[in-house]
């Protein structure tokens, strides 16, 4: 079976690692996009244990179209009826077309599920379907005239882990801040710390990580109601995961914020998601950074002047209340060049550091005061961002031990 996995754009090299690392074909790498082979199994596996990807999708097929006959055609001569079993509650839940002929999302949603309908018809002599039984969310995207057709077996985002109840005003997705974390050479025995923690998410990420904690072990997937991954492949999947973790290793992750309610906040996520005992989270401005380390990271996302409304900063995620007092304003945006200024100093000063910050804010490297050794263009969503990197020296091997 073939699959795909969504990712931010910018992350897929290190997507197709992580898909490599878990013993999994990667047949090809396409913008914001992996695809890779496997049993059913692997898909079990890539949402419990993929920590950059947005979602695992079933490629049902693959056809070029620029009408919405050649589009009829081409979805109904899928293997629907192998797929979805005659109760299926079939919909399809995302439409998009990119540089193509056919671009009406509303009318390639239409077309695709009379399609679909169509040719489970040929297996089953109804009419009508019940459609009493479990989802299967179709997606569908036409890029170039190039149709792609799935089924999502993830359900909610995989970066929806569970543990984030309480949000900052402008929280970086966990699947960005994971991604970031593996693109650093940080590892578990080295020092990390985030000075700009908002409600966590870096150094929770980071925790989870180290200590090999699945991100979706305790999260419930689209595909478990799906006859074609069993529930025994998905309890071996979380009971890999399980075997796999560590979850007692100490490790030195620090996150701090200027904002107590949002230190609070984080507390509660890193408590959900089983890591508070190794971070140390505090109140406290960028500006009184300071460490007795010799050598250390520091990954972090430092405000980076978008205007968020009200709505944006309080209520995207089902369940989630927003600890964020308030909202970005112009004299913030204005405050930026100075704060970059003295993260530069604040930074510099600890020698030997690593630093990483992921920012939109365009001036960054120039307030910062120093070039950055490599940097890294990513799209949070929208939001073109880039991952700044400076590099420290190695540390000698007794100092790391
Ligand atoms: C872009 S947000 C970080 C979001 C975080 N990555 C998360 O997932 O929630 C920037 C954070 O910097 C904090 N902040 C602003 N000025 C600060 C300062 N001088 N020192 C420390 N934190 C500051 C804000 O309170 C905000 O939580």
């Amino acid at each position: 079976m073939m699959y795909l996995c969504p990712c931010h754009f910018g992350l897929e090299a290190v997507l197709k690692r992580e898909l490599a690392g878990l013993g999994l074909t990667v047949t090809r790498v396409e913008d914001g996009r992996v695809f890779f082979e496997g049993e059913p199994l692997a898909a079990a596996r890539a949402n419990v244990f993929l920590r950059t990807a947005e979602r695992v999708q079933l490629v049902m097929g693959e056809f070029d179209a620029t009408t919405f006959d050649e589009l009829f055609e081409g979805v109904k001569a899928l293997a629907w009826d192998e797929i979805l079993p005659v109760d299926a509650n079939f919909f399809v839940s995302k439409a998009y077309s990119v540089k193509s002929k056919l671009f009406s999302p509303s009318d390639i949603q239409r077309i695709t599920g009379k399609a679909v309908v169509e040719a489970m018809k040929r297996k089953h002599r109804l009419t009508i379907f019940p459609k009493s039984g479990a989802s299967f969310p179709i997606r569908i995207a036409i890029i170039k005239d190039r149709v792609t057709v799935s089924i999502d077996t993830s359900g909610e985002s995989l970066h929806k882990r569970g543990y984030r109840r309480m949000r900052s005003a402008a929280p970086i997705s966990e699947t960005l801040a994971a991604a970031i974390i593996m693109l650093t050479p940080w590892r578990e025995d080295r020092i990390l710390v985030d000075p700009f923690c908002g409600c966590g998410t870096i150094p929770i990420e980071a925790a989870m990580i180290g200590r090999n904690i699945a991100p979706g072990v305790s999260r419930s997937f689209a595909g478990e109601s799906y006859p074609f991954i069993t529930a025994s492949m998905w309890a071996n999947a979380r009971e890999e995961a399980k075997s796999l973790a560590v979850p007692d290793r100490k490790m030195s992750i620090e996150g701090y914020d200027i904002d107590s309610e949002i230190v609070a906040a984080a507390r509660q996520n890193a408590a959900a998601a089983g890591v508070l005992d190794t971070i140390h989270f505090q109140a406290r401005d960028m500006r009184a950074l300071s460490s007795s380390h010799q050598y250390g990271f520091i990954i972090t996302n430092p405000p980076y002047g978008e205007r968020l409304s009200p709505t944006t900063a309080g209520s995207d995620i089902k369940g989630t209340k927003s600890a964020a007092k308030t909202v970005m304003s112009d004299a913030d945006i204005k405050e930026l060049p100075a704060l970059y200024k003295d993260m530069g100093e604040v930074f510099g000063k600890l020698k030997n550091w690593s630093y990483f910050f992921v920012t939109s804010y365009d001036k960054a490297q120039e307030s910062f005061g120093r070039k950055a050794d490599k940097n890294r263009k990513i799209y949070n969503g929208m939001i073109k961002t880039y991952l700044y990197e400076y590099y420290g020296p190695k540390p000698p091997k007794r100092d790391k031990a």
